[in-house]
């Protein structure tokens, strides 16, 4: 997609849509006025009859209020669109994501095709009236805010830019691949998006490509969480990553069963074992140029999570082909260090099998040799995510890899803890636990730390073998799936996000679209990118 920038008056702008944002307890007369002079000043003041009719609905700049208006050739556009930014000292590129997302759910269907967003995209522009009462007061408290530098204001408004086209793009996502109508989602592949308020650089035009790179990513990963798990196997699985390496040039090694037995992968095959469609371990390698280290990224790739013969009840089983969220993540992840080849090695590696109750499944109570020699009572074949992941731990801690990011959803606990709203992170460096956490508030994904006490070790003690794989029911169920992946990243730093929660939603939200929502693409892009 191509990113224009508009330089005519608000006034002038000939998209279809304009969308003006404002904070709250900003004077909208004077945002309008101070944009366009025209406006306030022309017959009529129409900044003012602005103001006026978006009184009528309340509107006063809080977050997520809307107000759309007919211009009725007063302005070139035909809509102008005013969106409630909230607070201007909570302004941050994750609200300019969300803003843009919804304004791309709302117009989806519009036959209208093109928009334009009025940047507001720095903090900075305090507001009139809140300057007055600052000086009212006596301005004793608080200091001044610090004067941005222009590079400062820059990297800021690259950060909204970047923010704004992931949200527009992620926004506009749906699958439609089963539906027999399409045409009426027809004008999603015609809008055409421009920005005005700030002028045409490098750094806009890179922050905006960046956003569409990290945005498609993420809807490809969408893509193969929402397809069924009868299409979406270990097999198609290991071909997306086989195209990608091709597309992007990186090294991709398939480890199929036969391979996997020599290596040991005791615990994985232990999974696989009571399914049908042939299990692989997907080794996905991008080599930077001048490199500063290697990270390893893992994703459960679960294609179909049935429990095994630990059943799960039917009531929602069908979601279960969302199991492959953490492999759908690494495979975007690896999309777009193949297309924007930061100076961070990058191994991203795939436990893929479907964890079925046939002929031959693992029976509650086998156990399993693991790759790195630990043996495993399977009390449950449920807690199969962690089987899986032990194996790839292994794997990734003898490739000479610097850290270890694993992506799973890993329990249902973490859902109960957190809900849709947050993934849970635990992990055994705190640096790496604390970079992630802050690279996934630059890109609009929470991650809430979870503890690692050593004392839920205790609920994984089994009086036949080294270790069994669930804990006791019921009590802190995340942090004791955690404390067992923990008996395998072999003193690497090492983190692990639970992604169960914000993974898949119900409903709309923001940027995260109604079903598989990709999560952890974005965090992981931003931390390789600036963090690593
Ligand atoms: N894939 C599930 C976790 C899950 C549950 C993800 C609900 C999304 C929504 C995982 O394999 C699982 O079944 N975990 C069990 C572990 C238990 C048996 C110790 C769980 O959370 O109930
Ligand atoms: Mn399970
Ligand atoms: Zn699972």
């Amino acid at each position: 997609m191509k990113y224009k920038f508009e330089t005519a008056a608000l006034s002038k702008i000939k998209s279809d849509i304009v969308v003006v944002g404002v904070f709250q307890g900003e004077d909208l007369g004077n945002v309008i006025g101070g944009i366009d002079q025209t406006l306030a000043n022309g017959s009529g003041n129409f900044a003012g009859s602005i103001a006026e009719a978006a009184s009528h609905d309340a509107f006063a700049g809080k977050a997520s209020q809307v107000v759309s208006l007919q211009t009725y050739d007063n302005l070139a556009c035909k809509k102008l669109i005013l969106v409630g930014l909230g607070s201007s000292k909570d302004f941050k590129p994750s609200v300019s994501r969300k803003l843009a997302a919804n304004m791309a759910r709302r117009f989806a269907n519009s036959t209208m095709t093109s928009i334009c967003f009025y940047g507001r995209f720095t903090q900075e522009e305090e507001h009139e009236d809140n300057s007055k009462k600052r000086k009212k007061s006596g301005a004793a408290g608080k200091a001044a805010p610090a004067e941005k530098s222009t590079s400062d204001k820059e990297t800021e408004v690259a950060q909204h830019l970047k923010a704004m086209v992931e949200g527009w793009n992620l926004g506009r996502y749906s699958f439609e691949k089963y539906k027999s109508q399409k045409d009426d989602k027809k004008s999603k592949s015609e809008m055409t998006l421009s920005f005005a308020g700030i002028k045409e650089s490098k750094m806009a035009t890179k922050a905006c490509s960046i956003g569409d790179t990290i945005a498609g990513a993420t809807n490809l990963a969408r893509g193969l969480i929402a397809e069924p798990a009868s299409y979406m196997t270990p097999t198609r699985l290991a071909d997306e990553a086989k195209r990608i390496a091709k597309e992007y040039d990186l090294t991709c090694k398939i480890i199929d069963a036969a391979q996997a037995e020599k290596l040991g992968m005791g615990a994985f095959l232990g999974v696989a074992k009571g399914a049908a469609e042939p299990a692989k371990f997907i080794v996905l390698k991008y080599e930077a140029d001048k490199s500063k280290k290697t990270v390893a990224i893992i994703g459960k790739g679960i294609t179909f999570d049935s429990g095994g013969l630990s059943l799960k009840p039917a009531l929602g089983m069908e979601h279960m082909k969302y199991d492959m969220s953490g492999a759908a993540a690494v495979l975007g992840a690896m999309q777009v260090i193949g297309d924007l080849k930061p100076n961070v090695s990058v191994l991203g590696l795939i436990a893929a099998t479907e964890n079925m109750p046939g002929n031959n499944a693992l029976h509650p109570g086998d156990v399993l040799i693991s790759m790195n020699g630990k043996t495993i009572e399977v009390n449950n074949t449920d807690a199969e995510g962690r089987l899986v992941l032990a194996d790839a731990l292994t794997y990734a801690s003898r490739q000479n890899v610097d850290e270890m990011i694993d992506l799973a959803t890993l329990t249902g606990a973490v859902v109960t803890a957190l809900g849709r709203v947050a993934a849970g992170i635990m992990g055994t460096n705190q640096e790496l636990v604390d970079k992630l956490i802050a690279a996934g508030k630059d890109a609009g994904e929470n991650l809430w730390q979870l503890p690692l006490y050593d004392e839920y070790k205790d609920t994984l003690k089994s009086d036949i073998a080294d270790l069994k794989n669930a804990g006791a029911r019921g009590e802190a169920a995340s942090s004791s799936a955690a404390m067992f992946l923990k008996e395998f990243v072999d003193g690497k730093p090492w983190a692990h996000l639970d992604i169960a929660g914000p993974g898949w939603m119900d409903k709309d939200r923001d940027e995260c679209n109604k079903g598989g929502t990709a999560f952890g693409v974005r965090t992981i892009c931003q931390y390789i990118l600036n963090y690593a």
